[in-house]
Parts: structure tokens; C-alpha cells; sequence
């Protein structure tokens, strides 16, 4: 489709945002209102980047918005959600747009194109990255700037963890709250390091959406975990509060692998673990049994994240690397530092 007329590009940048205390499960009232506490950190180094703008075309008709993910065309569904949130929310604002710019935005002439420096929906928070990266491109091309805990909601709407990666540092997004809030911000602990473990590139084949929905309907288990993880979120506060490592990777444990149980226990089973999974899991308990300071946690796909401080990053990933070669997995390691807020980039 070839377009007349284009807008300026509003470029914004975002990092993923990897849950010490897990979000799995959501009220039936609301859009992505969460059951669980989750806590998180916002990841340096992986980065979804997203860019909008309008396309001034009068030939095109209604809902004509592209989406566009590594130039691969996508459903649009949920950013037309987002849009009718904004359309409800921000009624005035919008009016004080040019007619053109109205007419464009009620037509839902725009294109999105968006791309991640690390693999698309496999498990490594892509779509809380590309949810921050998006709702903040598109506030952008409505000459808007919102206060946090207004970005941090309206991120929510497109994808639940989303609404943490627009903040930087820890956040914590409670039971029940519309946004997440800031713990402590990026520079407030320096050493603290997440080194990321890709198994796979291989997309998911089962959404967190659809998997938290299993979940809910069918594991027996789905009550207890709701409880016993928002019991693990203040302890998780508190020890992020004091720098309390070993406290933070125990609960970090506990809530991946409780979450894990829970969904395994649905029907159908939700296992997202491979057989490399397996064996990485094992020797990390090894690890830990030698005295290794590292802790791990999964999320809704293959790949984990360990959790430690820069004095153990080479042992531990000259460790990753033996048990890789050993079993012929061909991990890829990535070691990154607490990540920064959802920012627009200047063209
Ligand atoms: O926001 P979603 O739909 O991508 O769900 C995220 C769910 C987990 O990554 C598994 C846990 C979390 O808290 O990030």
C-alpha cells in the first residue's frame, strides 16, 4: 500500500521487565487487572523499539492502522483497544488537535513498526517492552506527555506487564492496581546483574493470555498460588529495600517455580520447559549447592534468567558455558544491569 503523505516518525525505546515475584492471572472485571503482586526490574541492554506515525491519505477507510513487528504485518486488535482507552481518556486533548490529525486518529490512519534487539515473543518480555515502546510512540504522535502513573496505565492495556516496563529500576504492580509503581530507580543498585539464558528462539506457541486463562479455569492449584505469591511480593520489597540478594533470589525461586506448578497442574498442561531447560535447571541447583550465589526464574516460554551480582557474572557463565558444551545446547548468555524507563528518542 503505497501512502501519500506521512507524518513525522516519534521513535520510542523500552526495555523488558523480568518478574522477581510473577504476574499469572487476571480479575474478570477490567482490562489486564492483575490477581497477583508481581515485583520486577527493568532490563538493561534488550531493547524493543517502536515508531509511529500518521499517514495523511484521504482514500483510506476506517481501522486501515498497519502494525508491523520486524516488518512482518500484525493483528492490530490490541492497539486498537489501547486507542479506544485513549479516545475515552483523553477526549479534550484530542480536540485541540488539528482536524487532520483528528480525522487521522479517529480513522486509525497510522502505521506502527516496531523491532526487539533479542527474540520476539519467546518468553524474554517482549511484550512488556513493545507495550511500553508503544503506548509511549503513540502518545508521542499525539503531541501528548503524560505523568507515570498514567503511562504505566495505559501501557496496561495492551499487555498487563507492560505497565512496569514504562518505569525504570524495581516497580511493583499490586493485586488489583490499574499501574505500577517505583521501588527504587536504576542507579540504586548498581552491582545487582540478570543474566539472560536463551534456549530457544522459537515463539511460544501458547500466549501468557491464553496460558493465564488455563490456569485460572482448570489447575486446582490457581487459589493457593494467587495467595502464597502475594505473600512473597512485600518480603520481596523490603529485601530490594535492604539489597538483600539472597533473600530476593529465594522468592524469586519459590514464585517461578509456583507459578510453573500451578500451570503444569492445568488441563490441558501448560510446560513450557524444553529438555535444555531441564538440564540447566539441575545444574543451577548444583550451583547453589556450591555455595554459587545465583538464582533463577522462568517466565511463559523456554528461557531463564539468573539473578546475582557482577562480582559472580564471569564464574557463573564460564559454568552456563561448560554445562552448554557438555550437552550440546548452544545457550546464548547476555548479561545485563538494572534497565531505564520507556523513553522517546529524539530524531
Ligand atoms: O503481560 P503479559 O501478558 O506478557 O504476561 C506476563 C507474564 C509473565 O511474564 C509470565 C510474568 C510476569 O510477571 O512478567
Amino acid at each position: 500500500m503505497e501512502h501519500k503523505d506521512s507524518y513525522k516518525v516519534h521513535t520510542a525505546l523500552a526495555h523488558p521487565s523480568l518478574a522477581l515475584v510473577k504476574y499469572w492471572g487476571k480479575q474478570s472485571k477490567g482490562i489486564n487487572v492483575p490477581s497477583t503482586t508481581s515485583v520486577a526490574v527493568t532490563l538493561s541492554h534488550l531493547t524493543s523499539s517502536v515508531q509511529a506515525s500518521f499517514i495523511l491519505d484521504k482514500t483510506l477507510s476506517n481501522e486501515d492502522a498497519r502494525v508491523m513487528i520486524h516488518n512482518v504485518e500484525q493483528n492490530n486488535n490490541r492497539i486498537f483497544a489501547l486507542c479506544d482507552v485513549i479516545d475515552k481518556r483523553y477526549k479534550k486533548h484530542l480536540k485541540n488537535l488539528s482536524q487532520d490529525m483528528q480525522d487521522m486518529f479517529s480513522h486509525r490512519n497510522f502505521i506502527i513498526r516496531g523491532s526487539n534487539n533479542f527474540p520476539t515473543s519467546a518468553g524474554l518480555a517482549s511484550s512488556a517492552s513493545g507495550g511500553a515502546a508503544l503506548t509511549q510512540a503513540i502518545i508521542g504522535m499525539l503531541n501528548m506527555t503524560l505523568p507515570p502513573k498514567e503511562l504505566s496505565s495505559l501501557a496496561r492495556v495492551y499487555s498487563g506487564s507492560a505497565c512496569r516496563s514504562t518505569l525504570g529500576g524495581f516497580v511493583v504492580w499490586k493485586a488489583g492496581s490499574l499501574y505500577a509503581e517505583p521501588i527504587v530507580e536504576s542507579e540504586y543498585w548498581k552491582d545487582f546483574r540478570i543474566i539472560v539464558l536463551t534456549v530457544t528462539q522459537d515463539v511460544k506457541k501458547l500466549s501468557s493470555r491464553d496460558a493465564m486463562s488455563i490456569t485460572r479455569d482448570t489447575s486446582p492449584y490457581y487459589k493457593s498460588w494467587i495467595r502464597y505469591n502475594n505473600s512473597l511480593a512485600n518480603e520481596c520489597v523490603h529485601a530490594i529495600k535492604n539489597k538483600d540478594i539472597e533473600k530476593i533470589g529465594e522468592i524469586a525461586v519459590r514464585s517461578y517455580t509456583a507459578m510453573h506448578a500451578s500451570s503444569i497442574a492445568a488441563y490441558p498442561s501448560i510446560l513450557y520447559w524444553t529438555s535444555g531447560t531441564i538440564v540447566l535447571l539441575r545444574a543451577l541447583q548444583d550451583m547453589r549447592k556450591n555455595n554459587i550465589p545465583v538464582w533463577e526464574t522462568m517466565d511463559a516460554g523456554p528461557q531463564i534468567k539468573l539473578i546475582t551480582l557482577a562480582s559472580s557474572v564471569e564464574h557463573i557463565s564460564s559454568c552456563i558455558r561448560g554445562v552448554s558444551d557438555e550437552y550440546n545446547l548452544n545457550i546464548e548468555i547476555q548479561e545485563c544491569h538494572v534497565g531505564t524507563k520507556v523513553v522517546m528518542r529524539q530524531e
